[in-house]
């Protein structure tokens, strides 16, 4: 038995594919997505499209990250007050505007976290970021939080980093982003579980994919337009930066704190994100 587990796709289609046909190949019997298909990079429905297709003729599993939250809440719906950040709202608006009516009721299907029961295999609990909160942290919780948890085995995505986590008796593995590893290489993510009868074996695994395909349409959708700086360090990733938009974001917002004396969430001036990207990707 082998499973495959993809987390954190944010829309990168170069990535999703060329992992999906390595899986293939591979011949894994059934999928795992951890949530956040879509987010920072074009055109979020050539990727749910292909997860569809794979749906027709593969089991998957599926749940709901918090970018498919935002969505579904309407976050990056028309606002006429968030005009002057497009670097911090940009990409929240443009994958409001290009999910489909029709992925947004699928998205609401979908639960925040699952248990995998399949016979003659030990369970295993998936969440996003924690099994009570799609942008939490399970590798993060107490020892006590593990009480109500049955399962010795989760699965987790939310922070792009691979990883493997021992609590409270439990295994908790997190295969690392499909779409923005941000792990100081250009490759794609994911993970082959391997099933035996008392347990499962983790295998992670990188995929390289076709990088400048992507960064094209990036490009040709206008994404530098639509959010500047944020662009910026999402192409800087794909290329193997490590720098991630939080911690980006986190910099711009205490500049203009120091600077200001306030700042509030979205309204970011985009001096404040050249600074930020400039001190942190370039530093200047
Ligand atoms: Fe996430």
């Amino acid at each position: 038995m082998k499973l495959a587990v993809l987390s954190d796709i944010h829309s990168n289609y170069e990535a999703f594919k060329s992992c999906i046909q390595y899986l293939e190949r591979r011949k894994v019997n059934a999928y795992i997505f951890l949530g956040d298909y879509v987010g920072e990079l074009p055109c979020p429905e050539k990727t749910l499209k292909l997860i569809d297709e794979l749906r027709k003729h593969r089991r998957c599993f599926m749940l709901r990250g918090n970018k498919e939250d935002y969505i579904i809440k309407g976050l990056g719906g028309y606002n006429t007050d968030w005009d002057g950040y497009p670097s911090v709202v940009g990409m929240l608006r443009y994958a409001y505007e290009n999910v489909s009516a029709e992925s947004v009721e699928f998205f609401k299907t979908l639960p925040i976290e699952d248990t995998i029961k399949i016979e003659g295999y030990p369970a295993i609990r998936i969440c996003h970021g924690s099994t009570d909160n799609n942008k939490g942290y399970i590798e993060k919780e107490t020892p006590a939080f593990f009480d109500n948890i049955k399962e010795k085995y989760i699965l987790c995505g939310h922070t792009h980093k691979p990883k493997v986590t021992y609590i409270a008796g439990k295994v908790i593995w997190n295969p690392g982003s499909v779409g923005l590893s941000g792990s100081g290489e250009m490759i794609a993510r994911c993970m082959i579980l391997h099933g035996g009868r008392e347990s499962w074996r983790p295998e992670y695994v990188e995929v390289p994919y076709d990088i400048d395909a992507e960064i094209k349409s990036m490009r040709a959708e206008g994404l530098y337009r639509i959010a500047p700086y944020w662009s910026v360090v999402t192409e800087d990733l794909l290329k193997g930066g490590t720098i991630d938009h939080s911690l980006v974001l986190n910099k711009a917002m205490s500049l203009c704190k120091n600077e200001t004396g306030h700042c509030e969430w979205p309204k970011i001036p985009e001096r404040f994100m050249k600074k930020a990207v400039n001190e942190l990707l370039y530093m200047e």
